[in-house]
Parts: C-alpha cells; structure tokens; sequence
C-alpha cells in the first residue's frame, strides 16, 4: 500500500518537473540575474521580427546587468533606480534594436555610454529620467530614435551648440523642453527648444567674448603708449645730458671729437 502510494507521489512530481523543464523551455527563461529573457515572434506585428528580448523592468536595478545575452535583440530595464550610463555600458551587444531606460532617475550618460550600438539600434528611450545636460558624446554614432521628454533639461548655449553635433534621428531632439535656461529671461521655459528657431542663447556668451577681447586690446594699447612715453622722456634726458657734455666741453676738443667720431664711423 505505502508502495503504491509512494509511486503515485514520485508520479507526480516527475509529472511537474517534466512541466516545469518544457515551461522554463518555451516560455520564460531566467537567463540574467533578475531578469526574464524571451525568444518573441515579433511581437504585435512589429517589422523587425522575432528574437530574444530581456526584461528587466522594475527589479529597484541600480547597475545595468552585465550577463545579457549578445544575441538580444530588446531590452527593458524601465522603472530601475539607475543614475547614470557608464561608457561602454551596452558594447558587445550589437544586435539590440531596442533599448528602454525610461522611468529611472538617469543624471548623466557618460561620453561613448551607447558605443557599438550605432549600426542596429533603433529605437532608445530615456524618457521620464533626470536628464538637465545634453553630452552629445554619449549618442556618438547613434541614429535611432530617441525618445528625450519628460526630462528637467537646461537649456543653455552649451546645449545649443551640442544639438547639430548628433547624428540621432532629427524628430528625437523635439522631445527637449526647457525646464530652465540660462539665460532665464530668454523665456524658452516649457518650450521645445529645437521648435524655437530665432532664440540664440550663445548671444551672451558672444558678448562677454567681445568685451573680454576690447579689455586685452585696451590693456595691450595702454602699455605701447606707456612704452612710447617712457622711450620718449628716456632719450629726452639723454640727449639733454649730452648737450650739456659738449657745452662743458672746450670748442676745440668738441671738433676734434666729432671728427674723430665722423672718422670711426667711415
Ligand atoms: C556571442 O558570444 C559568443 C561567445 O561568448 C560567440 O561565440 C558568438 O559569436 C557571439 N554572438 C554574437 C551574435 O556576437
Ligand atoms: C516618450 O515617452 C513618454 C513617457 O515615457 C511617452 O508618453 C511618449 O509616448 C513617448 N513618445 C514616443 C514618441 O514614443
């Protein structure tokens, strides 16, 4: 009786671990530490077809994990506690189409923070972060699609010349709206920056160049004319102690000099 009863037992449990090994296998495997890899179809009839896909949504990440398969083709690591992209943070990775980094607390992308994604990605959201500093450095080589809102960006005349200096998709650049700006009365608060064509906020920057420059000439005009008066009074008593030289002088032997002088010379 025990006997039986052992075997249904054994039954059932090799009955569920069967299930559980054909699950893991299909559905959803736990390839990196707190995150959930996918082999999708698609997904919703996308274009760029099937592949594997992590998520790591939600999981309070402060790093981004180091063990994603090179393979991957999406990858979620939206609502962390991320602060900042490290460079390289994604190279070997360079089949990833997609990479969602919105809703963390992202301050800073280090320069190259995207490097070895240029040729696939597409698509790149750093939507809802902490994002104020725009560092063209860290989208060098991307064209993909950004999505920049919801971020407190300063706008600045850095910022404003940082814009042409990145290859993104030109549409991702209206996602930048002004939470500050320097200067603050050139009123671009609450307005997409890149939607504002005549706000030049280098205006001050030009100026202070300006004033800066007129300071050095001034400084360098001040010490020739310094030098021209100084060379001026110098000769001026020389010439006076030389006259008087010759006045002290004998009328002959002051001949006989400037003879002597005159022969020397020839
Ligand atoms: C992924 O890495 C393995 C070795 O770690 C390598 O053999 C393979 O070619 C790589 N695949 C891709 C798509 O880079
Ligand atoms: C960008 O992100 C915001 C917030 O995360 C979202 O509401 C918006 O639809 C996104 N925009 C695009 C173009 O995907």
């Amino acid at each position: 009786m025990s006997i039986l009863i052992d075997y249904v037992v054994m039954c059932l449990l090799l009955h569920s671990l069967v299930l559980m090994t054909f699950c893991f296998n299909n559905a959803a495997t736990s390839c990196s530490k707190r995150c959930y890899c996918s082999e999708g179809e698609g997904g919703g009839g996308g274009g760029s077809g099937g592949g594997k896909t992590v998520r790591c949504s939600n999981q309070k990440l402060t790093e981004i994990p180091q063990d994603i398969p090179n393979d991957t083709r999406r990858v979620y690591l939206d609502f962390n506690l991320l602060t900042s992209i490290p460079a390289n943070a994604f190279t070997g990775l360079s089949h990833l189409v997609e990479l969602d980094l919105s809703h963390n607390d992202i301050t800073q992308l280090e320069s190259g923070a995207f490097r070895g994604l240029g040729s696939s990605l597409q698509f790149l959201d750093l939507s809802a972060n902490k994002l104020a500093h725009f560092n063209p450095d860290s989208f060098e080589g991307l064209r993909a699609r950004a999505n920049l809102t919801n971020n407190p960006w300063h706008c600045d005349c850095n910022l404003q010349m940082a814009m042409p200096r990145v290859d993104l998709e030109p549409v991702s650049l209206t996602g930048i709206v002004c939470q500050t700006s320097d200067p603050e009365e050139m009123s671009v608060q609450g307005l997409a920056f890149l939607l504002e064509p005549d706000v030049d906020l280098c205006v001050v920057m030009k100026r202070t160049t300006d004033v800066a420059m007129l300071v050095v000439m001034f400084g360098w005009f001040t010490m020739v004319i310094s030098y021209l008066v100084y060379y001026v009074r110098a000769n001026q008593e020389d010439a006076r102690r030389h006259l008087e030289y010759l006045k002290s002088l004998p009328s002959r032997q002051a001949k006989s000099e400037e003879s002597s002088t005159i022969s020397t010379v020839v």
